[in-house]
Order: structure tokens, then sequence, then C-alpha cells
């Protein structure tokens, strides 16, 4: 991917941030999209000073100047979709009462106000993704839209088929039954167990309160995949932007688009 600089970067979002100048109009909350459509045949909006009627144009955010009626339609906030390898040691929130380093601390050269999509704790790493798209984090976040979390837990003890089926079929924790889950034992040594889990659930503290309630606590947590994005080759601490393709595609996965 071309963004070595932060120029590059920002160039790079852009690209994947134009829009069909329609959908630039509803998403300003001027019209409806369909309503949209009708304004730009009829020759009503304006591309940077001039006539547009053409359906398919593509404007960028916070570059081109939308015009109608001689008054500027803005402004559509430019969407960023970063993926970023969480080490452990950071919280996922804007800031920490306790004063703890956060995950916004990782990123250096975004400037949108982005927040994470989900949590992992404090002590868990892996896969996370950060916006500023609230509709996509719902679509990302909500158990209805089922998409799936993969998790590598490195747990105490030899975890028996006997265990592994009590999570594949569903177990009970404090706030209920949890849905069949997918679980692979990857390793094991004479002390502890390596467990790939697959859920769709997002409950607080899952994984961990998972293996407790089979008597296998976990001693270590990285989540590896969402949906079909995985870290990769990624290192600790490492992010990048998704492509829009990639988002429009977890859209899917969501049963979204
Ligand atoms: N399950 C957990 O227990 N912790 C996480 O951070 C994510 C899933």
């Amino acid at each position: 991917m071309d963004y070595e600089t932060v120029a590059g970067m920002y160039r790079y979002i852009k690209e994947g941030n134009k829009l069909r100048l329609a959908k630039y109009l509803a998403q300003a909350g001027l019209t409806s999209r369909r309503h949209a459509e009708q304004m730009i045949r009829n020759g009503e909006i304006k591309v940077n000073g001039q006539l547009v009627t053409e359906m398919g144009t593509q404007v960028e955010p916070g570059t081109d100047i939308i015009e109608y009626q001689g008054r500027t339609i803005g402004s559509v906030p430019m969407m960023i979709y970063v993926l970023l390898y969480k080490p452990a040691g950071f919280i996922c929130s804007v800031n920490d009462p306790q004063g703890r380093p956060t995950v916004l601390n990782l990123l250096k050269d975004i400037e949108e106000r982005i927040y994470p999509v989900g949590r992992l704790d404090f002590d868990t790493s892996g896969l996370l993704l950060l916006s500023n798209d609230g509709e996509f984090t719902n679509l990302m976040i909500h158990p209805r839209y089922k998409i799936i979390k993969t998790y590598e837990a490195r747990v105490n003890g030899r975890v028996g088929q006997a265990e592994l089926e009590r999570i594949r079929k569903g177990l009970l924790l404090e706030d209920g039954m949890t849905a069949p889950a997918q679980v692979k034992l990857l390793t094991q040594d004479e002390n502890s167990s390596l467990l790939e889990i697959s859920i769709h659930e997002g409950r607080k503290r899952q994984i961990k309160r998972m293996c407790a309630a089979i008597n296998h606590p976990v001693l270590n947590l990285k989540r590896t995949r969402l949906a079909f994005l995985s870290l990769q080759d990624m290192k600790e601490g490492e992010y990048r932007l998704l492509t829009s393709q990639e988002v429009e595609a977890l859209k899917k996965c969501a049963g979204a688009v």
C-alpha cells in the first residue's frame, strides 16, 4: 500500500473516500438519495462552480465544494477505518481515569477523531478496528450481525475433548448461555493448551469467562481474525488503513449490503 508518508496516507484515504454525488447530498442531510438524484438530473447542483448533471459523478468530501441554490452543502466527514495490531497494556477507550495508555496513543498521524470498534481487554492483544463511522461500528459489534471473531487463547492445564465440546455446544455464564462456538486445540504441553476459539457474540471478557467455566483459566489472549481480516505479517503496535473494498466486504459480512 502506498502511504509511506503522512501525505501519501491521506491521499490514499481520500481515494477510498470518494462518494457518489447523490450519496454525498443525502449524507449531508439535504434530502433523500432518490430526491438528490432528481436534483442532479434537474441541474440544481454545482461541484466546484460547475453545474453537474452526470449521475455517476464522484466527489471528495473535504476537498470538492458542493453547492445547491448558492449554498455550500457540507460537511460530510471523511470516514476512516483503521486495523491496529493492539499490544497488551493499552486500554480500548478514548481516555482512562487511571492514566493508562490508550490505543489512540499508538496512532501517530491520524487527525480524525476515531474510536475503537468494540473492545479488547487491557491485557489482550490482537486485531482491533477503529473508525469514526458509527453505522459501521454498530454493524461490527452488534451480535445480531454475527461477525465472527477468532482468538488464540493460551490456557492453564491440558484441555480434554469433553471440555472442548462444552465450548462448542454453548455453556452457562452468569449472563446466560453462550451461543455455540468453534474451538480447536492447536497445541498442548504438560502445563498449558493453546486453543483457537471463534465466536460471534461480544460479551464482556467472554473468552476468559468461557475458559474459566471449563476450569482452564486464560493465561494469554490474542484476537487473530475478525471476519476475513487477519494480522498477516503485522507486528504489535502497527496499523494500516482498510481499503474501501475491505470496508464494503465487512458490511456484506454483516448482511448490510
Ligand atoms: N474475550 C475476552 O475475554 N477478552 C477480550 O479482550 C476479548 C474477548
